[in-house]
């Protein structure tokens, strides 16, 4: 090592450092899993990482990073990696799955449509693709949210999906509504007839002045989450009770394009701005109850809520008047078989302890996914098969019109031929739909058994995000809805 650096000396600056450690991941097509690295490598936003390579392969990706990081970085990479992929083939399930005592409301949901897949096969033959939900599911988590101690109001984050009998199973539970547009206030208020609308939460974003004049005027709860409203249209606030959405500084979720905080993120007052954010509301008469964050989307980690919690409660004192802390949604549902579930009792005690030490005020929940994606399935016939290369391709009757999920965010979701559930799955296929984009894929590298033509796949946990995001593309229709 001296003669290399004296070698080098005599080109450039060389210096020696360590001690390090080198952290490789193995496996094949390793450049897929990086999106998942984001959690792990949060912990170099202080330290250094001086290395990271990846070989032309594809087999490795190695960090070298100081040496007394490596054992926390490995830890975090087997929790992000290994741990989530229980049940997988290779690695079997973990030591917590085979010995842990299961807790009541903390495992995934069974799955229903195995139950009940005479009933989706008969629908599947009068439609090509259809989203089918399951009501009972619905209500299943609903029941399940609603046994939290530590929330004092739940509302369901009507974006996920406005299918009108979900608002209406959702509501009946007891959950309230947020909207975050004046189509989706529409659709609730007729909906939902008779609601309360204090029942309802605006949390608009980059909205234009029209949207929070109807707001208003209906009576719901209106989120700002920007000063620029307050600076410019005041006399609309004026002497008004209003929430603020304010930027946290972490964003997380299971993809880049669903983290909702941080710098590089359009939502939220940003923490620098609050004492402005203080100034304008003395000024204008507007009463500030509420504080709101939401960090993101597809979060297992109980602690996202709660520090955003500390950080809300932690600003009463800027804000002496606010009496209800929401802490957005976001709450993840195992997607990858084995995959380990959000522990919702470990988060109502976390919430708990929080609320303890803030009397007086209210916390509110507002998930979306959590309620109804793993309630739908998307069926879809099988139209073609086809073989190129060494690729083998299953082509079904919707694509990424109805599901833009695999397309926009890498998302995995189970398939199976719902014809065929018993038979051995031996043969790996891609997934792919009749629209005229490579991105139109469902599924990559996905065992079924031998397929058919006229053979029914199931895409599950479609409930959350799949209808609500489709689309005509093509000129094809989303698959048609229904509630069962
Ligand atoms: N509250 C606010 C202010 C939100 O922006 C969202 C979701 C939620 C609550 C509900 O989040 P959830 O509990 O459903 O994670 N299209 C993406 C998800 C985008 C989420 C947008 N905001 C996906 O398919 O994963």
């Amino acid at each position: 090592v001296e003669r290399l650096l004296a070698d080098l000396g005599r080109l450039c600056r060389a210096r020696l450092i360590g001690p390090c450690a080198s952290v490789s991941l193995l496996g094949r097509n390793i450049r897929a899993i990086l999106h998942r690295l984001g959690d792990a490598l949060e912990l170099f936003e202080e330290q250094k990482i001086y290395l990271v390579s990846q070989a032309a392969n594809d087999l490795n990706f190695t960090f070298v990073i100081d040496e007394k990081q490596g054992e926390r970085l490995v830890q975090q990479l087997h929790d992000l990696l290994i741990r989530a992929a229980a049940n997988d083939p290779v690695m079997g399930p973990t030591w917590e799955q085979l010995y842990a005592p299961v807790q009541a409301g903390a495992g995934p949901v069974p799955r229903w449509w195995r139950a009940k897949r005479d009933v989706l096969l008969r629908m599947a033959r009068e439609h090509e693709a259809a989203y089918i939900y399951d009501g009972e599911t619905i209500e299943r988590r609903v029941a399940e949210l609603r046994r939290m101690q530590s929330v004092d109001r739940v509302l369901y984050s009507v974006k996920a999906n406005p299918h009108a009998g979900i608002l209406q199973r959702v509501f009946s539970g007891g959950i309230g509504l947020e909207c975050v547009s004046r189509g989706e206030l529409e659709h609730v208020i007729s909906c939902l007839r008779g609601i309360g609308r204090e029942q309802i939460l605006f949390t608009p974003n980059f909205a234009p002045r029209h949207e929070y004049e109807f707001a208003l005027q209906q009576g719901v709860w209106v989120t700002l989450d920007n000063i620029h409203p307050l600076r410019e249209w005041s006399e609309l606030f004026k002497d008004r009770e209003v929430f603020v959405r304010v930027d946290t500084g972490h964003g997380r979720g299971h993809h880049d394009h669903v983290r909702t905080a941080g710098v590089r993120t359009k939502f939220g007052v940003p923490l620098f701005e609050l004492d402005e954010l203080a100034r304008l509301a003395q000024a204008s008469k507007v009463k500030i109850v509420g504080l709101h964050a939401h960090t993101g989307s597809g979060i297992f980690n109980a602690r996202n809520w709660t520090e955003t919690a500390d950080i809300l409660t932690g600003l009463r004192q800027r804000f002496p008047d606010v009496r209800v802390v929401d802490v957005g949604g976001g709450l993840g549902i195992p997607e990858r078989p084995g995959q380990l579930a959000l522990d919702l009792p470990a988060l109502d005690a976390a919430l708990a302890q929080v609320r303890q030490q803030h009397p007086g005020v209210e916390i509110w929940l507002e998930p979306g996914r959590y309620i109804v994606a793993e309630a739908g399935v998307l069926l879809a016939q099988v139209t073609q098969l086809k073989g190129k290369g060494d690729v083998r391709y299953v082509g079904v009757a919707t694509g990424m019109n109805s599901l833009i999920r695999p397309a926009l965010y890498g998302a995995h979701h189970e398939i199976v031929n719902l014809t065929r559930i018993d038979e051995p799955a031996s043969v790996m296929v891609d997934i792919v739909g009749p629209i005229c984009e490579s991105a139109d894929q469902l599924g990559n590298d996905r065992l079924l058994p031998p397929t058919r033509e006229g053979d029914v796949l199931l895409i599950a946990n479609t409930g959350a995000y799949g209808h609500a995001m489709s689309s005509n593309y093509n000129l094809r229709a989303p698959a048609p809805e229904f509630l069962i």
